[in-house]
């Protein structure tokens, strides 16, 4: 698929908590058709030590209204700069970029699992997976309660199940102890979140021979193969996460 620069208009930004926001953008021309687990670069103007475009899944499109939305985590200068965009500004994004999540055959049953920040591409992959006639289980975990976020928007994909580290929403403990393993079978995982909650998440599934696809998030800096510094170790030797990923069967991942 072609990549594009383009400069999109920010029509939204919804604070979600203290540290999360949605911008909704409109494309100026006709947006792409994305493919789930893909991702933009995003420039960051006004920021001048932010250099370098920073990765942002594709959370939500919505071809209709050629919009799309982009779910951010605030953790340093270039999404805090983000974060103070408003209607009528201007963002500049490579996109689409990376690969994407497999489809699952048509009687798979499929669980998307995410955490943190790593919850922003499941939605898109889960309006997508539902539109193909696959209805997704979602289990997303957060730290508490009060930081559960984008819960509706899930809900309106299929089943949404819960962890929370202190137990104050849904199962208390971490996405992997929680009890819709033992009661599913889940032919399928698809994944994005903290490194160790996918590493534990691909134990898992390969000791039950379960497909697993995680999303990683390593560090980057040109987003289109010609620095390396996303570099992953895997079966096939060192590929690069934001050309041949982000988007990894943990089977070919060497964790
Ligand atoms: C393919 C891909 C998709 C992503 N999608 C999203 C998304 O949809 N929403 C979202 O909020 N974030 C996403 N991220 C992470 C996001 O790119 C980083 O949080 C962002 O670049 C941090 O920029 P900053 O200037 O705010 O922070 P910086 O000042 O650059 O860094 C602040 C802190 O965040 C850490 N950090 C920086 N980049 C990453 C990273 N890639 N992963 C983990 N920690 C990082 C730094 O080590 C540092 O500790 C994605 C990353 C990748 C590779
Ligand atoms: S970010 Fe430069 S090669 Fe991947």
């Amino acid at each position: 698929m072609a990549k594009r620069i383009e400069d999109l208009k920010v029509i939204g930004n919804k604070r979600l908590n203290d540290d999360f926001f949605i911008l909704e953008l409109l494309g100026n021309t006709k947006i792409p058709d994305f493919k789930p687990g893909q991702f933009a670069q995003v420039k960051v103007e006004g920021s001048p030590d932010t250099f370098l475009r920073r990765p942002i899944s594709i959370h939500d499109v919505d071809y209709e209204n050629n919009t799309i939305k982009l779910l951010i985590q605030i953790t340093g200068k270039g999404t805090k700069a983000l974060s103070g965009l408003g209607n009528g500004d201007s963002l500049n994004l490579i996109y689409p970029l990376g690969n994407s999540f497999s489809l699952p055959a048509a009687d798979e049953k499929v669980l998307l699992v995410g955490g943190g920040c790593g919850i922003a591409p499941l939605l898109f992959l889960g309006n997508y997976l539902k539109s193909n006639g696959c209805i997704p289980d979602v289990l997303l975990g957060f730290r508490n309660g009060a930081r559960i976020i984008e819960f509706e928007e899930y809900l309106k994909i299929g089943k949404v199940f819960v962890t929370t580290e202190d137990g104050s929403m849904g199962e208390k403990g971490y996405v992997t102890g929680h009890s819709i393993f033992a009661e599913n079978h889940y032919t399928r995982i698809c994944c994005c979140g903290p490194e160790t909650m996918m590493r534990a998440l691909a134990t898992y599934s390969k000791n039950k021979n379960i497909v697993c696809e995680v999303s990683l998030e390593n560090l980057m800096a040109c987003g289109i193969g010609a620095c390396l510094c996303c570099v992953v170790d895997t079966i096939k030797g060192n590929l690069c996460t934001c050309i041949d990923g982000p988007i990894f069967n943990v089977n070919d991942l060497k964790w």
